[in-house]
């Protein structure tokens, strides 16, 4: 491998990229309800912009690419950027992480300029729960969503679940059924406490496999297609995984293989660290790619070994919307 690692020899191949740090939701566990203060749109990268990043980092070694937000649908033309970022020669894997609001509108779309799998934000199955902990959504157009995304072959697609004790964990095993019954792919992710997600109390991993297990044992699995965290566990004979995303709990740093592009145009080393490093102002003045490249490989040379969330590290700084989850 050509790649680039880091100070404490950690393979760096994954970028995810924040398109745009709007959202049509407002969930209470990333965003405060009156919203958060927005980019102006000339801060914003253009998919030019974006694209020539995205190229020069995959000249270090990235594979890899997952758009987020905010959420990535309420930028316009999406698939436009999906096609350029395909057409960059040693990417390999280019995905999405979505609320899946409009995502029916746009699967077909997306599939067919390059991207190849999703990930959709879904916490609750009850439809009243579901505008609640949005503050705005309807469950509906989120279910449509991940079947246009299914049947659009953007597999494959996982269904994040933000735990959150006394909101929704009472249906931990309704999402564990569907792992048999609809063959879904479902991630359980712990509640992390940062800028702007509320105060919501932590269900343990321990905890939620416990009342999973009502339901049956689970047995260790493997979803091959991946770049992240998770730990997969099956039920025996089901079609669908699920996965457990721990990040308070069982720190995961020790493997972490990504870096951030925010839509503002900052290179950010680590998600619940606030340091970046500009690259905006570079690329708009016209500046060669070794300038570029080296604002990468400095800001991968800065990657910090680890986060301290548990010790009450996150709650300051750029909220989750602004710097892609
Ligand atoms: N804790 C855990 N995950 C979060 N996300 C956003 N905010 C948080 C938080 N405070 C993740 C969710 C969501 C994605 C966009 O970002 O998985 O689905
Ligand atoms: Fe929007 Fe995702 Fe944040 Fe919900 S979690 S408000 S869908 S960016």
């Amino acid at each position: 491998m050509t790649g680039l690692s880091d100070s404490f020899q950690r393979p760096i191949n994954y970028l995810r990229i924040s398109v745009t740090d709007r959202c049509n939701l407002r969930c209470v566990y990333c965003m405060p309800e009156e919203g958060v203060s927005l980019m102006a749109h000339r801060d914003i990268l253009t998919y030019e912009e974006i694209y020539t990043v995205a190229k020069v980092a995959a000249g270090l070694g990235i594979t890899k690419i997952r758009l987020t937000g905010g959420e990535p649908l309420v930028r316009l033309g999406l698939p436009d950027l999906v096609k350029m970022l395909a057409g960059i020669e040693t990417i390999d894997d280019i995905s999405m992480t979505t609320n899946g609001v409009l995502l029916a509108q746009h699967a077909a779309a997306l599939k067919k300029a390059g991207l190849r799998r999703g990930n959709v934000s879904l916490d609750t199955l009850k439809p009243e729960r579901f505008n609640r902990i949005t503050r705005c959504g309807t469950l509906e157009d989120t279910l449509a969503g991940i079947e246009a995304a299914r049947s659009a072959r953007l597999d494959p697609v996982k269904m994040n679940m933000v735990v959150m004790a006394g909101v929704n964990d009472d249906e931990l095993p309704d999402f564990a059924a569907k792992t048999i019954t609809a063959g879904w792919h479902v991630r359980f992710i712990e509640h992390m406490p940062v800028s702007g997600s509320g105060d919501i109390k932590l269900v343990s991993v321990g905890e939620m496999k416990k009342r999973i297990e009502s339901l049956g044992s689970l047995e260790p699995s493997r979803l091959d297609v991946g770049n992240g965290p998770a730990r997969y566990f099956r039920f025996p004979g089901a079609a669908g995984t699920i996965g457990f995303i721990t990040p308070v709990t069982e720190h995961f740093c020790y493997q972490c293989n990504r870096l951030r592009l925010t839509a503002d145009g900052k290179l950010r080393p680590c998600l619940l660290c606030e340091d970046e490093i500009d690259i905006r102002e570079t690329l708009r003045s016209g500046t060669s790619p070794d300038e570029l490249k080296s604002l990468i490989e400095k800001a991968i040379a800065c990657k910090p070994q680890g986060h301290r969330l548990a010790e009450g590290s996150g709650r300051q700084g750029r909220p989750f919307s602004q710097v892609g989850g």
